[in-house]
């Protein structure tokens, strides 16, 4: 398109930068709140707001250019990891979220292999019926033992955790409360599970305070849904204040953990760990195998009494589960997580180097662990040409209007332990380069 084109040539040549900073400047755009709130207009409905929602956005070849395969869309050609590569070109990859690489190490791929030549596919029928195979059942055993847990339970994806969650709830809690920018699948889990909800701000214990007083009649019990490290701004609940305000009703507060678990805490077991929080009936850890694990599938760790509900669920009793291959690959890498604590050593040192790095730069970051380093640079339009940008340079990081994120989207970058202090270097000398212009 002609004017990437005359984009780049002018960015290649030095004559002009972006336009998000004059020389000098700080690039300082979102402000954090006390509470480490990102100060940002929040989208008020995502779902109306198509444009970079549900497809691969990239762009479209320059004119005179044979159109890629792809169209305008971006494809993974190899698996996730420090590289990655992309319409056929190999990136540093700060693209999203297998925060330890497992999914190409070499003891994941061979026991997906390995139960893939004895039970095929999957079984091809549910788990209420002849569903059941010895790896999905392992899976589950290796889940409890890594969250300490009496019991855990497998499904296909962590976007069923919301609605898992909400019913297998249900005849404990009379209102659901869910944080404003929880993730999709809490909201369409609870909206599916044909309970009263209702959203409170954003991470914001007082208001919750305010709308379990207003909500709840004498005797009535809440729910209360959240995600504990949010995907867009990588900003983690308050846990230890949602206790305490719920603690008078009797409340549930049940974790949609999907980014933390594995990542957060000295075991890896999530928010609740991070917290120093005791797992129980009151507070729940629900995830997923996908990112941190290398694996695949979504599962909730708990009481046997709650995994027994869970089992009597729709999805469990009317759904295939997950194939064989991926439950066996995901049992790899909840294995190697468990037994290398140091990778998450090392993932925690490079979170902090990329936020340090930021933090020079000029952007405000908070200094958890969480390997979601997020920023804004003008517009849409600005954020989009920054992101192609930096792939022109090498490097590849997320444009996003996900949920959470203000209308115009935002920058993001996921940080994996397998990240070199070459591929960090990288990332931030190149987004200097971008922004200093
Ligand atoms: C907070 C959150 N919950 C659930 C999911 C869905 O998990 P899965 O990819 O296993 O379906 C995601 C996925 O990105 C997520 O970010």
């Amino acid at each position: 398109m002609a004017d990437r084109r005359e984009f780049l040539r002018q960015a290649a040549a030095g004559a002009v930068g972006l336009k998000f900073l004059r020389k000098g400047e700080k690039a300082a755009p979102i402000t954090f709140s006390p509470n480490g709130s990102p100060n940002v207009p929040l989208s008020p409905d995502y779902i109306e707001d198509i444009e970079g929602l549900g497809r691969g956005v990239g762009w479209p070849a320059e004119e005179g250019q044979a159109p890629s395969p792809y169209g305008d869309m971006f494809v993974m050609e190899s698996a996730p990891g420090p590289e990655t590569v992309i319409n056929g070109k190999s990136y540093v990859y700060f693209g999203g979220t297998g925060y330890f690489a497992l999914h190409d190490h070499p003891d994941v791929i061979d026991a997906g292999i390995e139960a893939f030549r004895i039970y095929g596919t999957h079984s091809a029928t549910t788990r209420a019926g002849f569903g059941n195979n010895p790896v999905l059942l392992e899976c589950e055993r290796k889940l409890a033992d890594y969250f300490g847990t009496e019991d855990a339970v497998h499904f296909v994806s962590g976007y069923f955790d919301g609605l898992i969650m909400a019913q297998a709830l249900a005849d404990k809690y009379d209102i659901a409360f869910i944080d404003e920018t929880a993730h999709f699948s809490v909201r369409d889990g609870i909206a599916a599970a044909r309970k009263p909800f209702v959203t409170f701000r954003h991470r914001d214990p007082e208001d919750l305070g305010r709308k379990l007083k207003r909500e709840l009649k004498a005797g009535q019990r809440p729910l209360l849904m959240t995600d504990g490290i949010f995907p867009t701004f990588g900003v983690i609940a308050p846990v230890p204040e949602y206790v305490k305000v719920m603690e008078p009703y009797g409340g549930i507060i049940a974790l949609d953990d999907s980014h933390a678990v594995g990542v957060l805490g000295k075991n890896g077991r999530g928010t609740i760990e991070h917290f120093g929080l005791a797992a129980g009936e009151r507070l729940v850890t629900a995830g997923t195998l996908s990112k941190a694990f290398g694996g695949h599938g979504g599962f909730v760790v708990g009481s046997k009494a709650l995994c027994a509900r869970i089992r009597a669920l729709g999805i469990y009793s009317g759904a295939t589960p997950s194939p064989t291959p991926a439950v066996a690959a995901s049992i790899k890498g909840i294995e190697i997580v468990k037994g290398h604590p140091e990778m998450r050593e090392r993932l925690w040192k490079n979170v902090a180097a990329v936020k340090g790095g930021m933090r020079k730069l000029g952007f405000e970051m908070n200094d958890t662990p969480v390997p979601i380093v997020t920023w804004m640079m003008g517009s849409a339009e600005e954020m989009k040409k920054a992101q192609r940008a930096l792939m022109e340079r090498g490097v590849a990081v997320a444009y996003l209007k996900y949920v959470g994120a203000p209308a115009g989207g935002v920058l993001r970058a996921s940080i994996f332990s397998e990240h070199t202090a070459g591929h960090i270097e990288m990332l931030l000398s190149e987004l200097s380069a971008l922004i200093k212009r």
